[in-house]
């Protein structure tokens, strides 16, 4: 899933040069990517998606029979996901839930709040008694959990195990559960626990955080029953074909689950589900020499797609060359080294891809980025310099094999 796949790579070619940059979604490989996911979960063990990795409503859809919930971080994204996936269930996280967003959650009948801090808690007390007096309204707190030395070595994106504004050290989130259990808020209903402690990281350290999280959770005599373990799984940019391992995070949370029969674990990972199932596709503009480097300028940058810029990597790509060369002048082209890939913004930060070895480019050549599904489009800065936006395409629809959907940049789907 990391060269475009052929419906990717069919389209990219398809579209006319004003049609890109665009996204494309394989939505077919987005399932089978999904299944496998579940397929290699224990029974006891449940999978949400974190939507903000992609909230595309296509790509919510296509995980809703595979995942069983999602993990939403605010109100814009609660109000979203309902309406794309309605009736599902939802986790309700995030730092600084305002009263509004926490009402309309419970307007909504969310089955879940991950809480915070006790000022949250305060709040949705109060709320709930207002709001929906007549239901109890389920409550992880959200611990920052510290982790045995070492385990999120691994990780460049840590949340928790050290000083940050997510969840409540071990030391608050304990009288919060006690208070939980002995009744003190009668209308919350203590469910268990919640953490995320960090992103990127592999099997095995994700593994020590579940079992500090669990093993702390079940040591502190309050019933509970669930513990959400988070997201967090990696992708490897650089190493692209190396995949987290599943299988292996599969059969130790087995173990894990098997020491606390009754308890069900939860996961919610974002990137690690999405990230491989989409791809932006772009042409190149223009090819230059600066200072003894070569420099290919494509058409979009990072202001559609800011995942290298902001984690500091190469986007792993794909030059899929095109032939025909439709105007009167020059044809500019690389001299066959290794070509800096950047975008159109007047920035040096507007990199894609760095010093990659490209035997051939030339303008009029696509680029296809891949591992583009996840914290791309939407945590780019789109409105920079005001270039036109991306194409969105969905590939391989389960109902629409044969008519990929199309959505043009102001939103509105129609069939191609
Ligand atoms: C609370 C929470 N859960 C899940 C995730 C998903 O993490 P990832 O995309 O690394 O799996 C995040 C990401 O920031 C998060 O903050």
């Amino acid at each position: 899933m990391t060269l475009p796949t052929p419906a990717v790579r069919d389209q990219a070619l398809a579209l006319a040069s004003p049609e890109l940059p665009a996204y494309l979604y394989d939505l077919g490989a987005l399932r089978a990517h999904a299944a496998r996911v579940r397929a290699a979960l224990p029974e006891q063990v449940e999978l949400y998606y974190a939507a903000k990795a992609n909230p595309e409503p296509e790509i919510l859809a296509a995980l809703e029979p595979r995942v069983d919930g999602y993990e939403v971080a605010s109100g814009g994204e609660l109000a979203h996901v309902a309406a794309a996936v309605p009736g599902r269930p939802l986790a309700f996280g995030g730092p600084g839930k305002t009263p509004d967003e926490v009402t309309a959650a419970l307007e909504l009948g969310v089955e879940r709040f991950h809480v915070e801090s006790e000022h949250e808690l305060r709040v949705l007390a109060e709320l709930a008694r207002r709001v929906a007096p007549r239901r109890r309204v389920a409550v992880l707190p959200r611990v920052n959990l510290p982790v045995p030395d070492g385990s999120l070595a691994g990780s460049a994106l840590a949340m928790g195990g050290r000083p940050a504004p997510f969840g409540m050290d071990p030391a608050r989130a304990e009288p919060m559960l006690r208070a939980l259990a002995d009744g003190t808020y009668p209308q919350l209903e203590p469910r268990g626990v919640h953490a995320h402690l960090a992103s990127g990281l592999d099997a095995a350290g994700l593994l020590a955080v579940a079992r500090s999280v669990v093993g702390w959770a079940t040591g502190l005599g309050v019933p509970i029953t669930e513990v959400n373990v988070g997201g967090g799984m990696g992708v490897d940019y650089a190493a692209p074909q190396r995949r987290f391992d599943w299988a292996a995070y599969g059969e130790g949370l087995a173990r894990i689950a098997g020491e606390h029969p009754g308890l069900t674990l939860r996961i919610e990972p974002g990137r690690a589900l999405t990230a491989y199932c989409g791809w932006y596709a772009t042409e190149v503009l223009d090819v230059k020499r600066s200072h003894g480097e070569e420099f290919a300028v494509l058409r979009g940058g990072t202001h559609h797609l800011r995942t290298p810029a902001t984690k500091g990597h190469d986007q792993p790509c794909s030059v899929l060359p095109v032939e025909g060369w439709p105007h009167p002048w020059p044809r500019p082209a690389a001299g066959g080294g290794r070509v800096t890939l950047v975008g159109q913004l007047c920035t040096p930060k507007d990199v894609l891809a760095r010093r990659v070895p490209l035997p051939e480019l030339r303008a009029g050549d696509r680029v296809v980025f891949s591992l583009a599904g996840a914290y791309a489009w939407n945590i780019s800065h789109h409105d920079f310099l005001m270039h036109p936006r991306p194409g969105f395409h969905f590939l391989n629809r389960e109902t629409q094999e044969a008519a990929p959907a199309t959505r043009n940049p102001v939103g509105v789907t129609r069939t191609a």
